[in-house]
């Protein structure tokens, strides 16, 4: 039978407006904070109490569909199929979150045969929700007010080249060996002058959430977001609220779309009445290996 996208749509809301609650009521501390693989990548048991909220309403709801979530993900085990497949972040900005950093939010996402089809992103220090179905287009709402449609600007600008971009990228939890000299040569070649041969971008923004970062390309207050290491729950909610707004979301590795993958690199530009790809072209290129 079809998929009813609404009421799933419905039901990521609630879910979503739920996490927010039991967020916003913790009192996490970067002292109780446990680690993951190093002291950059962090989880608190808020991680895995919403989580474990998220998937059990999921499975009440809609026991037939699959479910990926962060927490519970299994190297090697977990595969993302052609299945519907819900894709969850319970708290995507776990650092910022410990730091009192207002960049937070949880990330649903909802793929179908791999599609991202339904993107709920929700900030609930901020309040702001933004929400996504395929072919109907990306919305914002803040506060509870009627919602706005993306991207804000409704005549962007055109891209003109990356000397004309704010560019978000990330320093994620990978700091060793030659992917971290990647991200630093893509950082320095980033910012640096013409002149020292570099593309000298407006600024480098680094949130510290790979969803908000997207949802800030879809909103149109960042014209770039690059990272080289992002999970399939990072990405799936903000890449559909991205295409119904305009943006468009390149991969590194295109038809490859798998949290079992490694090399997971994305790039996410807003949308623009001209320029588009060629941002992607001259990103790919300061990316060069990083690709
Ligand atoms: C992380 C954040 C961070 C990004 C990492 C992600 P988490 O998610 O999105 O900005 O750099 O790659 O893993 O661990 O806070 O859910």
């Amino acid at each position: 039978a079809e998929i009813n996208l609404q009421e799933v749509h419905d039901l990521l809301v609630s879910i979503a407006h739920e996490a927010g609650k039991m967020i916003m009521s913790a009192t996490p501390s970067y002292l109780s904070a446990g680690e993951k693989k190093n002291s950059a990548d962090l989880v608190t048991e808020t991680d895995q109490a919403v989580e474990a909220m998220v998937s059990s309403r999921l499975q009440t709801s809609y026991p037939q569909f699959s479910f990926i979530g962060e927490e519970t993900f299994k190297p090697g085990v977990t595969k993302l199929t052609d299945a519907p497949t819900f894709i969850v972040d319970p708290i995507d900005g776990t650092t910022n979150f410990v730091h009192a950093f207002p960049a937070f939010c949880i990330s649903l996402g909802f793929v179908v045969k791999k599609v991202p089809s339904v993107g709920v992103i929700y900030n609930p220090f901020l309040g702001e929700l933004y929400t996504a179905i395929k072919g109907q287009g990306a919305y914002i709402s803040r506060n509870g007010a009627p919602k706005e449609k993306l991207p804000l600007k409704q005549n962007p600008e055109p891209l003109k080249d990356l000397s004309t971009c704010l560019v978000g990228a990330e320093w994620g939890s990978d700091r060793t060996g030659s992917n971290f000299a990647i991200k630093c040569a893509v950082f320095a070649k980033l910012a640096a002058s013409k002149e020292d041969g570099g593309a000298m971008v407006h600024s480098l923004r680094c949130m510290g959430s790979a969803a908000l970062n997207i949802a800030a390309v879809a909103t149109g207050q960042q014209d770039v977001f690059w990272e080289g290491g992002c999970w399939a729950w990072d990405v799936a909610a903000g890449w559909c609220l991205l295409s119904e707004a305009g943006g468009i979301m390149a991969g590194g590795n295109p038809g490859d779309w798998d949290p079992a993958i490694d090399g997971r690199k994305y790039l996410a530009v807003r949308a623009a009445p001209e320029g588009q790809k060629a941002i992607v072209e001259e990103m790919w290129a300061v990316i060069g290996d990083g690709r």
